[in-house]
């Protein structure tokens, strides 16, 4: 059964800023339940791999539905890593590895990949020697601003076996993004692509790390010449996703369907999944026709360049509070 007290007691017992150095967040029960039954929906599998294994919330749920598995997961933090260790000390299915999944494991594949990877911007991890090694292996270009948790999905798509299939669950911002585009198109290229859910709930669901996410659904199938996205606001919109899952290869007249080949990785794809209001008016023309928009550096040292008032009145006289407001807008 999922233990929720293994993750209350983690919590409970590391702090919060421990947690966010390692992106230690967990989904809801729900949540891991659909990412599950979508690997499950492969009758074939055999092998799991869990990346970001932290507490093991998605194996603990697979394990649930399917005794013949071999699990194996690999966690880089030696804290959480003992705990799980520990819980799943006399379970032969499960094999823990305390390594950086980014550069280990590459010659091996998998039934089935699931995963709530670390989510870290490019200034948080030694994302050159990463993103060069992910180029290397996968034949591919990106971006030297790409988040952690995007190179953490192609990976996991490069290790899927024949009928193979991966879940994972991400912030929405590639979909969005510069960075995401070369993301995008590799996604596109390797046709594995079946299902985008954009998770854009009111209230709070992901253990005070985010309110919006998107479950990514790939499956290393010859289902591979259509993509669906579907956008959910409530919990009980979850229903509609494990309806979704349970007819593949069949397509829900539910979601919006695009044929891969016609996605363009260039674009933002929230037009994919979102009513675009732009198409309500008529006169619009690019913002770039009347001012140029860039960005200036950003180097992560947000703690040391935001002020609240009280430490602002501190230690600046009016005029500095002012640059240093305008610094901290410049940050972010
Ligand atoms: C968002 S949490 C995943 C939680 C997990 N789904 C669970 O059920 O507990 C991400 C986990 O990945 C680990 N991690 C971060 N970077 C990693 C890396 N490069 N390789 C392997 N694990 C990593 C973190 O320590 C953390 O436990």
């Amino acid at each position: 059964m999922f233990d929720i007290s293994m993750e209350d007691n983690y919590i409970q017992s590391i702090s919060l800023e421990y947690r966010k150095k390692y992106a230690q967040f967990f989904p809801p029960k729900q949540i891991a339940k659909i990412m599950a039954k979508w690997l499950l929906g492969n009758k074939q599998m055999y092998s799991v791999l869990e990346p970001a294994f932290g507490l093991g919330v998605f194996s603990k749920e697979i394990l649930t539905h399917k005794k013949n598995i071999k699990i194996k997961g690999f966690e880089i933090d030696e804290n959480i890593f003992s705990v799980s260790k520990n819980h799943f000390n006399n379970n032969q299915k499960i094999n823990l590895i305390l390594q950086d999944y980014m550069y280990n494991d590459w010659a091996n594949k998998y039934d089935g990949i699931i995963c709530n990877p670390p989510y870290f911007k490019f200034h948080d991890y030694d994302n050159k020697n990463i993103i060069k090694e992910i180029e290397e292996k996968l034949n591919c270009r990106l971006n030297g601003f790409t988040n952690l948790y995007t190179l953490f999905l192609l990976k996991s798509i490069h290790q899927l076996n024949k009928n193979g299939r991966s879940a994972y669950i991400v912030p929405s911002e590639f979909l969005n993004s510069d960075y995401g585009k070369l993301v995008k198109k590799h996604l596109i290229k390797t046709r594995t692509l079946r299902h985008i859910i954009v998770v854009d709930f009111e209230e709070n669901v992901f253990d005070d790390a985010m309110t919006t996410a998107s479950i990514i659904l790939c499956a290393n199938d010859s289902n591979n010449d259509k993509v669906q996205f579907t956008n959910i606001k409530t919990v009980n919109d979850l229903k509609q996703i494990e309806d979704i899952i349970s007819i593949y290869p069949k397509r829900s007249a539910q979601s919006k369907t695009y044929l891969i080949d016609e996605l363009d990785p260039k674009i933002k794809w929230k037009q994919y999944y979102q009513e675009q209001n732009s198409i309500k008016y008529k006169h619009l023309v690019p913002f770039s026709n009347y001012a140029k928009v860039s960005r200036g550096i950003a180097n992560g040292a947000n703690e040391f360049f935001t002020f609240n008032l009280e430490k602002a009145k501190k230690i600046l006289n009016k005029r500095s509070v002012f640059i240093a407001v305008y610094m901290q807008v410049c940050q972010c």
